[in-house]
Order: C-alpha cells, then structure tokens, then sequence
C-alpha cells in the first residue's frame, strides 16, 4: 500500500480540536481532584452510561477485552463450558471466552449483517453450553431476539460484544442493555473513543454489577479483604472524565456517521461488483465501520487502487477467529465467514469526514 494516505480510514483529531476546551476542563478538574483511579469521575460516568442505556448499572474497567474477561466470570462462566460466538469479529471476543477457561463454539454468520446467524445456533448447543455471545459488528445489531429467546429455553446466559456499536440499537432499544451483560470498548477508534484504552460491563443484574465490581479489584468488595481470584482492571479518572465529555455528543456522532453512510449507500449502489452495506429493519446502525464486499477475487485490487489515490482502507478481518492458529477449525467449516473475509473492505468513516474527503473517495471509487 501507499505510505502516502491523505485520507486516513479514521482521524481522531478533528474530534479533539471540536472538544478542546471541554477537554481541557475536564482534565483540569480530574488533577485538581487528586482521585485518578475510580472515584467520582468514574462513578458520574457510570451513572451516566447506564442511563444513555437504559441499564440498570454500568461498570469501568480497563479495556473492552477486560469487560468481556470480567462479565463472563461475573456470570459465572468458566473451566468446562461452553459458550457460543461468531468466528467474524476481532480476535478479544473469543480470546475472553478462553481466557476465563470456557470454550468458544463458533456458528457461522449472516451475509447480510456480518454478525452470529441465529438459526444456525441450535446445532451447536451441547449439555456444556452456557452462554451465547453475539457481537454488534462494525456498528450494526445482531438479531436479538432469537438468540435471547433460545436462551431462555436452553437456560443459557447472554453476553452482548458492544466494542463496535455504541449508540447502536435493536428494535429501538439500546445495544448492550438487552442480555445480561453488555461489554463495551473505549479504544480511541470506537465511535465512543477514550484518550488511551478503557471500557465497560452495563447490566440489569444487581448481583453481576456487584461481581464486577468485586473482579475489576482484585476480588475485593472492601480494600484488603479480598474475597477471590480478580484483576486490576479499574477505569482511570481522566478516561472517564473524558468520556463524559463526549458521551454529551454521541447521538449527534452517530447520526453524522449515518449521513456519511447514507452519502456512500446512494453513490455506490449502481458500481458493478461492489455491494454496500445493509441495515436491517431491527437496526439503528451506528456505522462504527463502513464496510463493502468486493466480488470477483477484486477487493485487494480495489484497495491498491484507493491507496494510490491517498485514501486508505482496512480489512476487518482477513482471517475469521476459527481459523486463527490458535482455534485452526478446518477450512470450510464456516463458509460465510471466510467468504466475506477475503471480499470485505472497510471505508474511511467518522463523524467528522469532510464533504470534499468524501467526493474524492467517491470519485475514486467510481
Ligand atoms: C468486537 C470487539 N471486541 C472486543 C474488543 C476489545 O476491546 P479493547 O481493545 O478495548 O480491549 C474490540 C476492540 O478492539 C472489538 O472490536
């Protein structure tokens, strides 16, 4: 590829220059406060994520892999089970499932939405499942409502992967506040993006928000009288004072994100061979990524193509989970999720993707 890209596929800095004297408050106070891990920031911040939500708690931990990590445990999931998950998502998903000692069982997705295909799902429950995890891929809702609905016939838990789909939502409710968990990533690149790595567990469960609490401390409920076996995973002060002051402008993000989207459905819909993204009559996609499918063997072409022009592009993933040396399932075994592997590219996309940025990509494409 090019060394020379112009128009980078994301560019956090307008978003700090639009912010840069809320920011500046809000690093101020947090000095100012001498409380730089948890503490009233953190907790404000909660308070506020789990109202945007619609939840009844959220809690900040240090990553939105660690949010995985801790809702598992906090669900009690471990050693032995099995919990069920889409091969088509960053490796953190099922790496977490892992980690906590349980087994990913990967079910193929949906084409049309990139996410877990629900009718796939009841071939692969076993006496060892015990939970189901969908993730929100590239911003858009997986189908909820037959995963939960299975779920409560097989008395299997549900936790939701949010890291790409803040704002995202599923028949008008919020994502992330539909299972029992919902685990959230602050990355810089997220469409809530933090200043360094963050992340969050939003719940209905008062013994799970508990839980969590309890494992991003160490397993402490009260300092030094540690209870079991948890992490340091606790949010730091200036993330969450931060955060605060972008949570204030995520819907009007989201919406500008739409907009870029609805610029490129519009201009690529008559290109041969190039099929645009979907949304689902269930979804309010947040377009965390704009992401297309490039038939005939020609995405990498296309990529070389928008490279020599300076706009710059991804492949969210090359290589589905299943397949990773790590997991190594057969080829073949999840057509849909190779399939769109080699075929998807991701586009430039952010809420502050300038007009003549847009019509030089466009053009390009054309
Ligand atoms: C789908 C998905 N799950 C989990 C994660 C892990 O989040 P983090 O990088 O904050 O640990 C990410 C993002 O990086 C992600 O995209």
């Amino acid at each position: 590829m090019s060394a020379d890209i112009r128009i980078p596929i994301y560019d956090p800095r307008p978003e700090v220059e639009a912010l840069w004297d809320e920011l500046h408050e809000a690093i101020d106070r947090v000095l100012r406060s001498g409380r730089f891990i948890l503490g009233p920031e953190v907790e404000a911040f909660e308070q506020e994520v789990a109202e945007y939500l619609g939840a009844r708690y959220a809690v900040g931990v240090n990553s939105g892999t660690d949010a995985l990590v801790i809702a598992l445990r906090a669900l009690g999931i471990g050693p032995g089970d099995e919990v069920i998950t889409t091969p088509f998502t960053f490796f953190a998903t099922a790496e977490a499932i892992s980690m906590v000692g349980a087994e990913p069982v990967f079910v193929d997705i949906d084409p049309a939405t990139y996410n877990l295909d629900p009718s796939l799902i009841p071939q692969a429950i076993t006496p060892r499942t015990k939970a189901i995890l969908p993730v929100h891929l590239y911003g858009h809702a997986a189908d909820m409502d037959p995963i939960l609905e299975m779920a409560q016939e097989h008395g299997l838990k549900v936790i939701e992967d949010v890291a790409q789909a803040f704002g995202g939502e599923y028949k008008g409710r919020k994502l992330g506040s539909l299972g029992d968990a919902g685990a959230f990533s602050f990355f810089p690149t997220k469409n809530l993006g933090g200043f360094g790595d963050g992340g969050l567990i939003a719940t209905n469960a008062p013994q799970v928000a508990e839980m969590a609490r309890m494992l991003r401390a160490h397993g402490a409920r009260k300092k030094y009288h540690n209870e079991m076996l948890g992490y340091n995973s606790r949010l730091d002060a200036l993330q969450a004072a931060m955060l605060r002051v972008k949570l204030r402008h995520i819907d009007e993000w989201n919406e500008r994100r739409r907009a870029v989207a609805a610029r490129y459905n519009e201009a690529l819909a008559s290109v041969e061979g190039l099929a645009p993204p979907t949304e689902a009559d269930y979804a309010y996609h947040v377009y965390h990524q704009y992401t297309v499918r490039v038939k005939h063997g020609r995405r990498d072409a296309l990529r070389q193509h928008l490279a020599e022009a300076g706009i710059g592009t991804m492949v969210y993933y090359p290589v589905p989970v299943h397949r990773l040396p790590v997991y190594d399932w057969p080829e073949g075994s999840l057509p849909q999720a190779e399939a769109a592997a080699e075929e998807v590219v991701a586009l430039p996309m952010g809420a502050w993707l300038k007009e003549q940025a847009l019509s030089a990509i466009l053009e390009r494409l054309n």
